[in-house]
């Protein structure tokens, strides 16, 4: 177990600043999940921890100690990346053991470690196959049980899962959280699956164009998104976002124009002012069809996506882009159908012209 600490760590390729400035605390044996998206910088994040990315300027602590000039091999780091990167000439078993190897353990721990991780990730029957044997999903548990043997103090995963076919992906993260459980070692997973961020992490950071926008627990990411950006990465769907006006602002709240009309109760958003511009952002579970006195704003019926255990459906109100909301399969809806829609003001994220949430 290890504690990370990324501080104002930078990196340039040229004059292209790719990380801008990270400063971020892993305590030891925490999971932590990095998303964000493509290009913002995730992989050069995890290669500049893993020592296989210079960095140009900040530093890279682990466990209190600059390792920024500790070759990859000696900062006791396992990562694991999206190709599995497998010896094709050599075996489960080979393929597993290759660091013990080469670290000169002998013969019989070698046998002894590779068939524990082996059987922990059900590759026990798989030892004597060449990777070119193996599916995509047993591929990828070698890769990873060729980080665990070593029992590294931190993990690296750069997009472990997304090779592999939905049923699989969900029982490798599994084995992945029972991994972590079992052997709490300090995690740093890289994913663009919101599934897999939420699940997993004890901490997400969210990075964009090189910068940390929020880095917090998946519940604070969720219900107490920093900002417009936050607010829309996380989730799927994505949270839906309204513009409205404020009209009014006395002791009771705020009176709020939307969509052109004035909405006849109160809310109660601090700090706002009269005139101000808001985005009002509310998620796709917390947009509900309401009576006419409830209602919010009307939109018509557009698509229908049947899914099963919910519907989604798509609503287009006038000038915004379309909002989505997830209703029970038991209310029946037809496209071109009107609708009111509402929501409970707990349910209301606000956001300033800035895109900066205001609370309450
Ligand atoms: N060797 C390199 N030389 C120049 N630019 C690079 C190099 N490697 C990465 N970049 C740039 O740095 C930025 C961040 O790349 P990175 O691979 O870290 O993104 P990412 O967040 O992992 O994206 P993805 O989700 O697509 O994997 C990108 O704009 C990329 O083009
Ligand atoms: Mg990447």
């Amino acid at each position: 177990m290890s504690s990370i600490k990324l501080d104002n760590l930078t990196k340039k390729y040229g004059e292209i600043d790719v990380i801008k400035g990270v400063n971020i605390e892993i305590k030891s044996g925490e999971f932590v999940v990095i998303v964000g998206p493509s290009g913002c910088g995730k992989s050069t994040m995890l290669r500049m921890i893993a020592g296989l990315e210079k960095i140009t300027n900040g530093n890279v602590l682990i466990d209190g100690k600059v390792v920024n000039d500790i070759e990859p091999a000696k900062r006791d780091v396992a990562m694991v990346f999206q190709s599995y990167a497998l010896y094709p000439h050599l075996s489960v078993f080979e393929n597993i053991a290759f660091g013990l190897k080469i670290a000169k353990l002998n013969k019989d721990l070698i046998k002894t470690k590779v068939s524990q991780v082996a059987s922990a990730l059900e590759l026990s029957d798989q030892l004597n196959k060449l990777p070119k044997q193996l599916s995509g999903g047993q591929r990828q548990r070698v890769a990873i049980a060729r980080a665990m043997v070593r029992e590294p103090k931190v993990f690296l995963f750069d997009e472990p899962l997304s090779n592999l076919d939905a049923g699989l992906r969900v029982n490798t993260r599994i084995e992945l959280a029972k991994l972590h459980q079992s052997i709490s070692a300090t995690m740093v997973y890289v994913t663009h699956d919101q599934v897999e961020a939420l699940t997993l992490a004890e901490k997400i950071v969210v990075l964009n164009e090189g910068v940390v926008e929020q880095y917090g627990t998946p519940m604070e990411l969720y219900f107490k998104p920093v900002n417009k950006f936050i607010a829309g990465f996380i989730g799927s769907p994505k949270m839906n976002f309204i513009d409205a006006k404020v009209v009014e602002v006395n002791k009771k709240g705020c009176k709020l124009n939307i969509l052109d009309k004035v909405i006849d109760s109160y809310f109660s958003f601090q700090n706002v002012k009269c005139d101000q511009g808001l985005s009002l952002g509310i998620r796709p579970e917390n947009l509900t069809v309401v009576s006419q006195r409830d209602c919010l704003f009307n939109g018509s019926v557009e698509i229908i996506e049947y899914l099963g255990e919910y519907n989604l459906i798509y609503i287009r109100i006038p000038q915004q882009e379309l909002l989505c909301i997830k209703v029970d399969i038991k209310l029946s809806f037809n496209v071109s159908d009107d609708v009111c829609l509402g929501a409970q003001s707990e349910n209301i994220h606000v956001f300033n012209e800035d895109g900066l949430s205001i609370y309450e």
